[in-house]
């Protein structure tokens, strides 16, 4: 056996200023079907996570939440692990950027980077909002890109080309915060210069080089992105520039020293995250507690991060390459320290073949999946069915999730079990038996093993999983040739019987294994409740040969495509794009056709409520339970109030709400919800781009209004 390998492993850090969408879960769960497979392997795995608290948007979001940024940080944090446990997700620990581990490390850092004379200050010219009285962050200027002209592009980067730059250098920019014309107003800034001969020629290296194993750092089509960002022309310019790395108070970030009222910009202490929480993990001594380690690595966090035979792997989406690929392995290297040894990018989750839009109802809410009792492991198979290692956005399609999960781990996978075990506990008490030689099991398992485990290490799932399932089919084809049901009604053949469904068992036993990564939770099932083992599968029982089996308990349940309708029914509050057409001018309906008669608005029965009571709904971060006045009494006098689920956690607390008058839908068809019954829905305001600006608005009537008036 090889020595085992030593890994640190990450994904992204994810901005703490919303819940996770289906795009963070598919990266989690690439990830994490990783470092399962790794783990199978014997090898030590630490993999990390953190919430990226720092920056503009969450200091100006938790404004308007009325909480401190730390707090409204903490309380995004606290529902992560509801993510997490649903869809066995399993990081060894979870910090944040602004733990103390990361305002050291940032620190020393940029002190070392200091020191290598890498550091330059200079005045700079930047956007200040004269209408907000502030210097307008990156993201909160939106203008043409300076390198493909594309509209509507953020201060920083660019979503069309991937180019990132100076918001100054942006085309006819504008504030978003208060659409004003900004002006230019000098201030000090801080520098990383990148631009440095000795920088562009460490990156050029690195980005081309293979790691300690011989494997590319960047995949292929980054690495050519990543040539295109570096070149420069025959007169030697072009490449990178220098790095604004100061923003100014008020900030939320690490402060930068000997440089009052200066702080880093996110981008650069972000990463450096990566490291603090896996400090914060060595910290807590769990490190050694996860894995039985050899004595050897009961090291020190400083130790393991310098340790040359520890790989440092990061798993991130295709936008965040540039800060990935050249700041990150730049500000490692440049201030002493190790460089990662692999990026891996993948794409990004389309839904329907759209770009997710949570404005135009489309998007997956992952919450809302588990709400519905949807199996977390359905999602965590299609998705890695269409993984691969290439920078490919991945489709979730209802139609094809259906058939795909229905057909495979159903109609191929789970099958060959529930079919097998049968006649073993009916005739053998549960005992395998194989009649002939086993070798060609042997030799077909080992051949195998070795093509998937080779397509889990490169992230090629979609090939490991093909791979299984033609085996899958292979077992049931020889099953189905040997005909049991027809060995079973003769006493004579118990043998031959014995041996087809034995087969069939090694068989299933073999994809078990193979499926681990992906399916954690159903082949910890396999491996216990069915063939009695006493513990989980390692990657070395697929040579092996089970032989014997537990009756079979139903292992899992077809998708009903109705449940699927229900994840993709719009919720209650969530304004839809016609809600947003009515209220834009620039969107308006453009063809008689998208007009509505006055009739059509008549039948909305819209009145104004007052809000009675209002709370937070345990296992829910996104709703809370409101009970609505809306004049409403019962025949014998009593009040009549209604009970309405709002997806508003984000923006309000429930004590602030009692007490306020809203507008309902009042005729809106009742929905039963996990929760209870929903009995309309109340009216919210938000963006139709919730990311440049997020929150959410509930209207309410000029004051003289009463509950129960009609709103027309
Ligand atoms: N905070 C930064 C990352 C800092 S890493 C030191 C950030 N956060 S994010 O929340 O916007 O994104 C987190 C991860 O989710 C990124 O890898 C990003 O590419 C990924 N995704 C965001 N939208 C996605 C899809 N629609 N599909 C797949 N992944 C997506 O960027
Ligand atoms: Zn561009």
């Amino acid at each position: 056996m090889t020595s085992k390998r030593r890994l640190f492993v990450t994904t992204a850090l994810p901005y703490a200023n919303g819940p996770f969408h289906i795009g963070h879960i598919m990266e989690y769960i690439q990830a994490d079907t990783w470092v399962r497979y790794q783990r199978m392997q014997g090898n030590e795995v630490h993999f990390v996570g953190a919430d990226d608290a720092h920056g503009a948007p969450i200091m100006i979001a938790a404004e308007k939440a009325g909480k401190t940024p730390q707090q409204f940080v903490a309380d995004i944090a606290a529902g992560r692990a509801q993510y997490f446990d649903g869809f066995h997700i399993r990081f060894d620990n979870w910090h944040n950027t602004d733990g103390p581990e990361n305002h050291q490390l940032a620190q020393d850092i940029y002190r070392a980077l200091r020191k290598n004379g890498l550091i330059a200050v200079r005045d700079i010219e930047q956007f200040f909002d004269p209408v907000k009285g502030m210097f307008l962050p990156d993201r909160y200027i939106k203008g043409q890109c300076p390198k493909c002209g594309a509209a509507d592009q953020y201060g920083d980067a660019c979503e069309v080309c991937g180019a990132v730059y100076s918001p100054t250098e942006l085309k006819q920019p504008y504030s978003a915060l208060s659409g004003a014309t900004p002006e230019l107003r000098k201030s000090e800034h801080y520098f990383f210069q990148l631009s440095s001969p000795r920088c562009a020629q460490f990156l050029r290296d690195w980005t081309a080089g293979v790691n300690a194993r011989g494997v590319p750092r960047l995949q292929t089509e980054v690495l050519n992105k990543v040539r295109e960002w570096l070149a420069t022309d025959d007169s030697g310019s072009g490449g990178l520039a220098d790095w604004d790395i100061s923003r100014d108070a008020p900030y939320f970030g690490i402060e930068i020293p000997d440089a009052p009222g200066k702080y880093f910009y996110v981008w650069l202490d972000a990463p450096i995250g990566y490291l603090a929480s896996l400090k914060n993990h060595f910290d807590k001594g769990q490190a050694a507690q996860h894995w039985h380690l050899p004595s050897r690595t009961t090291q020190s966090f400083d130790e393991f991060v310098a340790d040359p035979a520890v790989e440092q792997v990061h798993f991130i989406g295709k936008d965040i390459v540039y800060f990935h690929t050249l700041f990150w392995p730049a500000t490692l290297h440049f201030s002493g320290r190790k460089t990662p040894s692999q990026i891996n990018v993948h794409g990004f989750v389309t839904v329907g073949g759209e770009k997710m839009s949570k404005s135009r109802g489309t998007g997956i809410s992952p919450l809302k999946y588990l709400d519905l009792g949807l199996n977390p492991e359905w999602l965590r198979y299609y998705l890695a069915a269409k993984l691969t290692a290439r920078v490919e956005d991945v489709d979730f399609t209802p139609e094809d999730f259906v058939a795909r999960v229905n057909a495979d781990l159903i109609g191929k996978y789970v099958n060959i079990a529930s079919r097998a075990a049968k006649f073993i506990s009916q005739f053998f008490d549960g005992r395998l038996g194989y009649a002939a030689p086993t070798t060609d099991l042997y030799d077909a398992a080992r051949a195998l093993a070795d093509d998937v485990a080779a397509a889990y290490e490169g992230r090629e799932y979609a090939r490991a999983l093909r791979d299984i399932m033609a085996h899958a089919d292979r077992i049931n084809t020889a099953f189905d040739a040997a005909q049991p049901w027809v060995l079973a009604k003769d006493d004579a053949r118990r043998a031959e019987l014995q041996d087809v469904c034995s087969r069939a068992l090694a068989g299933f036993w073999l994809l078990s294994v193979m499926l681990c990564p992906v399916l954690p939770a159903l082949t910890t099932r396999v491996a216990r409740e069915l063939f009695g083992l006493e513990r989980d599968f390692v990657w070395s029982d697929a040579t092996e040969l089970p032989q014997h089996v537990a009756p079979y308990r139903h292992l899992m349940q077809r998708i009903d495509p109705k449940q699927l309708d229900k994840l993709f029914e719009p919720d209650a509050t969530a304004p839809t794009a016609d809600a947003q057409a009515m209220t834009s001018p620039a969107a308006g309906p453009a063809s008689s056709s998208d007009f509505i008669s006055i009739d059509d608005f008549a039948k909305i029965d819209l009145r104004v409520a007052r809000i009675a009571h209002a709370e937070a709904v345990a296992g829910s971060t996104k709703l809370l339970r409101l009970t609505l006045d809306v004049g409403e009494t019962t025949a014998d006098g009593v009040p009549r109030l209604r009970n309405v689920f709002s997806g508003i956690a984000s923006a309000y607390r429930p004590e602030d709400l009692v007490g306020k008058l809203t507008v309902m839908v009042a005729n809106l068809a009742p929905r039963k919800m996990k929760f209870g019954l929903s009995e309309g829905m109340v009216l919210a305001a938000s963006s139709a781009d919730e990311q440049a600006e997020p929150g959410l608005y509930l209207l309410e009537p000029h004051t003289g209004a009463k509950p129960g008036m009609r709103v027309r």
